[in-house]
């Protein structure tokens, strides 16, 4: 570009005309050299990139689509707003399809295709796990809105949630079982397959014991899976008070429809794995009755709730969930990192994510600990007439 701006003009042109052109060209050059040399989502550019990836396609779709829907619907929140350091905000998203090994691709496209400033995602702790080392090593900040597995933020210090974690999580589902259900023997169903899946299954159970509860047994089987049969038939021969199924809502729903099919008939709860309109979908009248925990009820009577729920509706014509809600908060967090650092520069952004303090969010007041978690309530909700209806809100400590 720079090679057209210089050579082309001064052959055709008339001697006096020299300085002119020379002037010109001179300024073109500096126009070239800005958009050309400096990548445009950092200091220089006159956007702000932003990169999220989700699952927008495949096994855990809604949980992507949702997210997605609630980070694009702050952005455009943002940009009405005239932006952020006078820049609008720039959302380049990608599909990991639901599925491992892609996500590591994925970042690293992102961050040297694209430019981007900080990534947000993703809502799987499996494939967070999998981009974060790729932006730690390039001091780019990733925000997972709502993986919950510890392991995701302990990759080091450029990687950040806005969620609760899994011992938390764990914990208050040890509760609920054993205040709320009463129940003093627990099955587990665990997905070996996922991070997520193996980390809640071992806080949980932990929990229990340490709440003077029994664990009746445990069995497991592997994301993708679709015939449970032999594994519910050893959980019902163990006479289980309840079952714990901390997976994913694909395999929950099926998990529900044959337990019942094969008579057990106790009660069944998850974690926030099972948040999914598919849920009901899946498991049709099996899951009538369940319960799962997890970060955001639109039932919710905040007025910052009902406004939002209001915006979200209006823009896409469906209520919002858990992973709308935390997706909205990753983008407005990473946002006012980025007011307050007054740059988009990865390590003074980090620095600013990292002294985040009391951010007024839809899922709650938002503060990241050293460990770059945030500490946050649950809610418990309970499936009815194919809905999720709120039935507590419990301190995560
Ligand atoms: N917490 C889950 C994980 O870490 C993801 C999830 C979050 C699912 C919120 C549904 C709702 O894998």
């Amino acid at each position: 570009m720079q090679k057209k701006c210089w050579t082309k003009t001064g052959r055709t042109v008339h001697r006096w005309l020299w300085p002119f052109v020379g002037l010109l060209c001179a300024l073109l050059a500096a126009g070239c050299k800005k958009s050309g040399d400096t990548p445009a989502g950092g200091e220089g550019g006159d956007l702000i990139k932003i990169g999220e990836f989700a699952s927008l396609t495949g096994k855990e779709a809604t949980f992507g689509q949702m997210s997605h829907h609630g980070t694009e619907l702050a952005i455009d929140e943002l940009n009405a707003r005239g932006g952020v350091l006078g820049k609008k905000l720039q959302l380049f998203t990608e599909d990991d399809q639901s599925k491992q090994g892609e996500s590591k691709t994925i970042a690293r496209k992102l961050i040297s295709r694209d430019n981007v400033v900080a990534l947000l995602g993703e809502v799987a702790s499996g494939r967070s796990l999998e981009a974060a080392p790729v932006c730690q090593e390039a001091k780019i900040p990733q925000i997972s809105p709502s993986s919950t597995n510890p392991k995701v933020t302990e990759i080091g210090d450029y990687i950040f949630r806005i969620c609760f974690t899994d011992p938390q999580q764990g914990k208050v589902l040890a509760r609920f079982a054993q205040g709320t259900l009463k129940a003093k023997r627990v099955a587990v169903l665990t997905d070996a397959g996922t991070p997520y899946s193996v980390g809640l299954a071992t806080y949980f159970k932990d929990a229990v014991t340490a709440g003077g509860g029994t664990i009746a047994m445990e069995e497991k089987y592997t994301s993708g899976d679709k015939d449970f049969k032999a594994q519910l038939t050893a959980i019902k021969a163990a006479n289980p008070d309840a079952l714990f199924v901390p997976g994913y809502y694909t395999e929950a729903g099926l998990i529900a429809r044959q337990a019942r099919e094969l008579g057990l008939m106790v009660p069944i709860f998850g974690g926030d794995g099972w948040e999914s309109s598919e849920l009901a979908a899946i498991g049709g009248d099996a899951v009538e009755g369940t319960y799962f925990s997890t970060h955001f009820s639109p039932e919710e009577k905040r007025p910052d709730v009902e406004k939002f729920v209001q915006d979200f509706q209006a823009k896409y014509g469906i209520t919002p969930d858990a992973m709308a809600a935390l997706g909205y908060d990753s983008a407005m967090i990473l946002a006012d990192a980025i007011k307050r650092a007054g740059s988009a520069e990865g390590p003074k952004v980090r620095d600013a994510l990292a002294a985040t303090k009391h951010f007024a969010g839809i899922t709650g007041d938002i503060t990241i600990d050293d460990h770059r978690d945030a500490s946050k309530p649950l809610v418990i909700l309970q499936v009815k007439g194919g809905k999720f209806h709120l039935v507590e809100n419990i301190s995560a400590d």
